[in-house]
């Protein structure tokens, strides 16, 4: 298990313990973290997992793949932390990680 935090926009900590392999949205879906509607369930075709990598964990998580930047521009306020968290999978390296839920999705 992988401890990670996710972050509401009201400043609510989700503190998970996650399983490797699993990815960063099914982990705030199963949580009922408010503010990710992973309405593709995954696929990478909807941005409505967006999040905020946390400062500190940007080079641990690594950079977006092209398909999820193509999708990225469909996320509202893109900032050069922002990632699909169903693209980020839980492995041991990403011990600690937090991420932050944007005010509104696409
Ligand atoms: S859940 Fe749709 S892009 Fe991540």
């Amino acid at each position: 298990m992988t401890q990670l935090t996710i972050v509401a926009f009201d400043g609510t900590r989700f503190d998970i313990d996650a399983a490797d392999g699993s990815t960063v949205m099914e982990n705030a879906v199963r949580n009922s973290v408010p503010g990710i509607d992973a309405e593709c369930g995954g696929a990478c075709a909807c941005a409505t997992c967006h999040v905020y990598v946390d400062d500190g964990w940007t080079a641990a998580t690594g950079e977006p793949s092209p398909m999820e930047e193509d999708m990225l521009d469909f996320a509202v306020d893109v900032r050069p932390t922002s990632r699909l968290s169903c693209q980020i999978k839980i492995t041991a390296a990403l011990d600690g990680l937090v991420v932050h839920v944007p005010e509104r999705q696409a």
